[in-house]
């Protein structure tokens, strides 16, 4: 079977599964550089969310800064939360692996979200993502980078997460800096700060800045 229809469809499967639980723990947290990002954009900047989740905190968020917002999320039952959750906000069904916007917002945010992309669907999305920014638009990218060096990245990512089988990679800073510059953004910013809980154990959140050149 196509792989990537695989970890699509496994992905879909395993947040729709979630969704509830995922909602009632409010895992997802303020960092600084998403406050970096917020400051950068524009007055009433359009933000392209991919992977927006319940909608909390970001959407909500975003709203209030006054940015014209769009989430897009695979999972139905996470849509189904989320407009629940913030009913002014705009949200759409479609996976990052089919956007086709071209130079429409100001910037993209992907809070834990392509670290559930395999590196060939990775590449693909960052320039779906580079394509959907405006000129001089920014891009948010956290994802989790591995605690120890020299691990086999690609083993053990068939995983399971809160009682579900996804696919999720960790990523290094090495592998994220040689596909974003070649598209045409510019590191303004990396963050890293490490995470404990229960469900998920110790993360080393690493996050990105960019912005498009031109
Ligand atoms: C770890 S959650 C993060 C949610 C939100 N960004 C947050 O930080 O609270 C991952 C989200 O990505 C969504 N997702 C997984 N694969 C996706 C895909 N291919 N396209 C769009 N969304 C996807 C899941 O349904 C889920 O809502």
């Amino acid at each position: 079977m196509d792989k990537k229809l695989n970890i699509i469809s496994l992905n879909r499967k395993a947040w729709n599964n979630v969704a509830e639980k995922y909602d009632n723990a409010k895992y997802s947290e303020m960092n600084p550089a998403i406050d970096f990002f917020c400051r950068e954009l524009p007055e009433r900047a359009s933000i392209l969310d991919i992977g927006s989740g319940t909608g909390l905190p970001f959407a909500k968020l975003f709203l209030e800064k006054g940015f014209n917002y769009l989430g897009v999320d695979i999972s139905s039952q996470m849509i189904k939360i989320a407009r629940k959750n913030v009913p002014v906000a705009k949200f759409k069904e479609l996976s990052m692996t089919d956007l086709s916007f071209d130079k429409e917002f100001d910037g993209v945010f992907s809070h834990y979200t392509m670290l559930l992309l395999n590196p060939k669907m990775f590449k693909d999305v960052a320039r779906r993502v580079v394509k959907s920014l405006k000129a001089n638009g920014f891009f948010y990218l956290s994802l989790n980078e591995p605690g120890v060096e020299n691990t086999d990245l690609d083993e053990d990512v068939i995983c399971e997460i809160m009682g579900e089988t996804m696919y999720s990679r960790a990523y290094t800073e090495g592998e994220i800096l040689d596909i974003f510059p070649s598209l045409g953004l510019k590191k303004l910013q990396i963050y890293r700060e490490t995470q404990n809980s229960k469900e998920f154990g110790t993360e080393y959140m690493m996050v990105f800045v960019f912005q498009k050149i031109g």
